[in-house]
């Protein structure tokens, strides 16, 4: 994780390098530091905490210069504090570092041999004190930096600037993303185009085993094996304008009540309404002749991967695999010849899932990806990409970026039951009626704000939740769970409901909350009376449901909020949002940091 930036500049470097932080911060928040030249010496600022600690140390001592590097961190190794905050390095050189150094115990026992005295834990610090040996040595600095780096093993991205060599900055990719961004006779180099959006719209990507050399107007690309490259110049449409909370207290509000808009124009890329059909792009692979299909991703995102399995299993009638990311690539499973694979993220950065991609890539299977960011690492790795329309997503927990990777999935599902003839025009057009509906009634769930907070003030004096739901409404009780221990930190499992009797129920006591997704439908009976069995129990059910579900709910239950009626293939991308809204409720009331949870990061880029 961590987010790293650099300025090779002509004006002071650091308040430039701050502002790109901010745009970084979603990466990590335990620590944040800049480095510049000041006269030829390096200079530090660096705290604990997030950037406004070191905007107060950076205001306490301005930090001048032109030339600098900057970073943001989410700790790996070294606790979070101020002498593990980046940069890192001597009086000769310092650097920033994403990723992780995997034989840095190695590379440092070699360097305190030859009496490099290390002032931290961190693997980063082996990084730049391996420069330091090379410079103490007689190399110059580029020749320092490429040794070093023929050294290091592991999945990193880093950037690094040298006393006395003004008008320099070198940095490296293997296995995490780094863009270098082209200015009026300045250079930049950032973790992604976003964080150098207010800079330049000019960005070239670092590909796997690059190194670059910056000066005030160029840029130098190496690759591997060292050989000078040309790596290409694209104008990024990421843009450089802020990212404001606008009249909402947290992104994570202003977020959810994005929904209708964001689900609107997402479905608006897939649906024909007039004709009531899907309209996929040209996916790359032929869904007629496909055997499996393959579903990867973390989190939040693996979960909207888990309803796809249902839709697509449903309608298409292919058998479909899913497992994390993080299973799936060292699980070696066999793949079927002429196989596909779906891979689902918000950031498309997240390494494990991009790993993933890569084996299923190795062993044959076509990749398609379903991502927010149309310039990320797997958007633009993948064999093709359809694309979620949610605009950046700040707040930590995804909220409109799930629903809207639901949207595509739930397109996905039916043009690809179109293409294999298991499902009717008819039928295409009975359930994209029911997408189209999607977002007015989005809207509607956002209107029962007031009882889902009614409920949050339950909830939040609760030790463990239960979150419970059948079908394809499986995947949103592990959602609701996941969500509400991000941010609230209160502990919550998302079972199937039937599921209970084989043990969750030995849990259920009067003070612990079941919160049931159960609309009318076809699972409806089966769901309702797992609840009772738990209400039987002392169980304090909860349940989200519809006007038709909700006289046999209110039996029992201690408190219904009634949504729209979605039908039953829409229910997942409805019943996601009174989930969201309930975690964000809870988190509020408990004081938790709703947008920075402890010891999450947005985007996580190390495995
Ligand atoms: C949970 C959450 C995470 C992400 C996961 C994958 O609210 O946001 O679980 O879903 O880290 O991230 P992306 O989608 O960027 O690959």
């Amino acid at each position: 994780m961590c987010g790293i930036v650099g300025v090779v500049g002509r004006e002071a470097a650091a308040p430039r390098i701050f502002e790109a932080l901010k745009r970084l911060e979603y990466r990590g928040y335990d620590s944040a530091g800049i480095a510049t030249l000041v006269e030829g010496r390096i200079e530090r600022r660096r705290a604990e905490g997030k950037l406004d600690r070191l905007a107060a140390v950076l205001a306490a001592e301005p930090l001048p210069g032109t030339l600098g590097i900057g970073h943001t961190r989410w700790a790996t190794h070294g606790a979070p504090t101020t002498r593990n905050a980046h940069p890192h390095g001597t009086a000769r050189v310092v650097v920033v570092h994403n990723g992780i150094i995997e034989n840095h115990a190695e590379l440092r026992a070699e360097l305190e041999a030859k009496g490099q005295v290390f002032e931290t834990e961190t693997d980063t610090e082996t990084f730049a004190r391996l420069v330091d040996q090379h410079l103490l040595e007689g190399m110059g600095a580029e020749e320092a930096a490429a040794a070093a780096l023929k050294r290091v093993h592991g999945a990193f991205a880093l950037a690094m600037i040298f006393a006395g060599r003004e008008g320099l900055l070198i940095c490296a990719r293997q296995g995490a993303p780094l863009a270098v961004g082209f200015g009026e006779g300045e250079m930049y180099v950032g973790s992604d185009a976003l964080a150098l959006a207010p800079l330049t719209r000019r960005i070239a990507y670092l590909e796997e085993g690059d190194h670059a050399i910056l000066d005030h107007g160029t840029v130098r690309f190496f690759d591997a094996e060292g050989r000078p490259v040309q790596r290409a110049v694209r104008e990024t449409s990421v843009s450089g304008a802020p990212t404001g909370k606008g009249n909402y207290r947290h992104f994570m509000e202003k977020e959810l009540h994005e929904h209708p808009v964001v689900l609107g124009d997402t479905l608006a890329q897939y649906l024909e309404p007039a004709q009531r059909r899907v309209v996929l792009p040209a996916l790359p692979f032929d869904a007629r002749a496909i055997p499996r299909l393959t579903i990867t991703a973390c989190g939040s995102a693996f979960l909207a991967g888990l309803v796809g399995r249902y839709w697509i299993e449903q309608l298409a009638r292919i058998p479909v695999d899913a497992d994390v990311a993080s299973e799936l690539r060292y699980r070696d499973p066999p793949l079927p010849e002429g196989g596909a694979a779906l891979l689902v993220s918000q950031s498309g950065e997240t390494a494990d899932t991009l790993a993933a991609m890569k084996l299923l890539r190795a062993r044959g299977q076509s990749c398609l990806a379903i991502v927010n960011v149309a310039e990320s690492s797997m958007a633009r790795e993948a064999d093709a990409a359809l694309l979620t329309v949610a605009g950046p997503e700040i707040g930590v927990a995804s909220t409109k970026a799930f629903t809207a990777q639901l949207a595509v999935l739930a397109g996905l599902a039916i043009g690809m039951g179109r293409a294999r003839g298991t499902v009717s025009e008819a039928e295409e057009a009975r359930l994209t009626a029911e997408l189209l509906e999607v977002p007015a009634h989005a809207a509607e769930v956002l209107e029962r704000d007031a009882e889902i907070r009614a409920m949050a003030a339950q909830v939040a004096k609760a030790r463990d939740v239960l979150f419970l739901g059948r079908g394809n409404l499986y995947p949103i009780a592990l959602e609701g769970a996941l969500k509400l221990k991000e941010i609230s930190y209160i502990h919550a499992e998302g079972y199937a409901a039937g599921e209970m009797k084989h043990g969750p129920i030995a849990l259920i006591d009067d003070q612990v909350p079941v919160i049931s997704l159960c609309p009318s439908g076809p699972l409806f009976e089966k769901t309702a009376s797992n609840l009772q069995e738990a209400a039987a129990r002392g169980g304090r059910i909860m349940a989200f449901t519809d006007a038709e579900g909700a006289p046999a709910l209110s039996r029992f239950a201690e408190r219904v909020v009634v949504l729209p009626h979605a039908g039953a293939f829409a229910a997942p991308i409805l019943h996601a949002i009174p989930v969201q809204l309930l975690a964000y409720h809870v988190a509020v009331l408990k004081g938790t940091d709703v947008d920075q949870p402890r010891n999450l990061a947005k985007s996580v880029t190390v495995e």
